[in-house]
């Protein structure tokens, strides 16, 4: 029953969790950029945890794509997203990962773990004007500065809790 950790990251939330995680089991494990997937033999593998960063409210796409490929894994999901935890955003971006974690594969559980968004990103969304979707708003500003400390060490900690429980013997 070998674990794989595939993630995915832009700005290094993700793959931060995730290497959090892979130190924390005592499995027979392997962690992977998604970049590098064509490198692994899937079929070694029949728990795969997702690192998945959250793009436009789901999974981001090189994540899709990957779970759309794969069929019956025990699948378990670690996603990160800028939205506040207690949101409908994040409800339904939990949803939306579960949803496509089940398709063609065994999911297991997930886990969301708030993370920052880069400055490339807000300095791209500060220029945005007035009435644009994700245009500098003083809640979305304060958002950005909330999320600006996490993934902190607090995060870091419960996503190793969550998957020890889940995979460790
Ligand atoms: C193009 C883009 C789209 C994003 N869309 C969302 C979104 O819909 N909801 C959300 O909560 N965060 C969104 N974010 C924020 C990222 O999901 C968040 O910063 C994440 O932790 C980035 O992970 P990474 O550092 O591993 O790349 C978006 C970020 C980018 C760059």
């Amino acid at each position: 029953m070998r674990t794989l950790i595939v993630y995915s990251t832009i700005s290094g939330n993700t793959k931060a969790v995730c290497e959090r995680i892979y130190s924390a089991l005592n499995v027979d494990k392997k962690i992977i950029d998604i970049k590098n997937i064509a490198e692994v033999n899937l079929d070694e593998f029949k728990n795969i945890i997702i690192g998945f960063w959250c793009d436009k409210g789901t999974m981001d796409k090189d994540s899709i794509k990957l779970i759309k490929e794969l069929k019956d894994k025990k699948i378990y999901f670690l996603g990160t997203l800028g939205a506040r935890p207690e949101s409908q955003h994040w409800k339904d971006v939990y949803e939306n990962a579960k949803k496509l974690c089940s398709e063609t594969n065994d999911f297991i559980d997930g886990l969301l773990i708030w993370g920052k968004i880069s400055q490339a990103m807000m300095d791209m969304m500060m220029k945005f004007p007035k009435g644009h979707p994700h245009a500098p708003t003083p809640e979305r500003i304060a958002r950005w500065k909330d999320a600006s400390t996490h993934p902190d060490e607090n995060d870091f900690r419960n996503a190793e809790e969550f998957f020890k429980k889940l995979l460790n013997d």
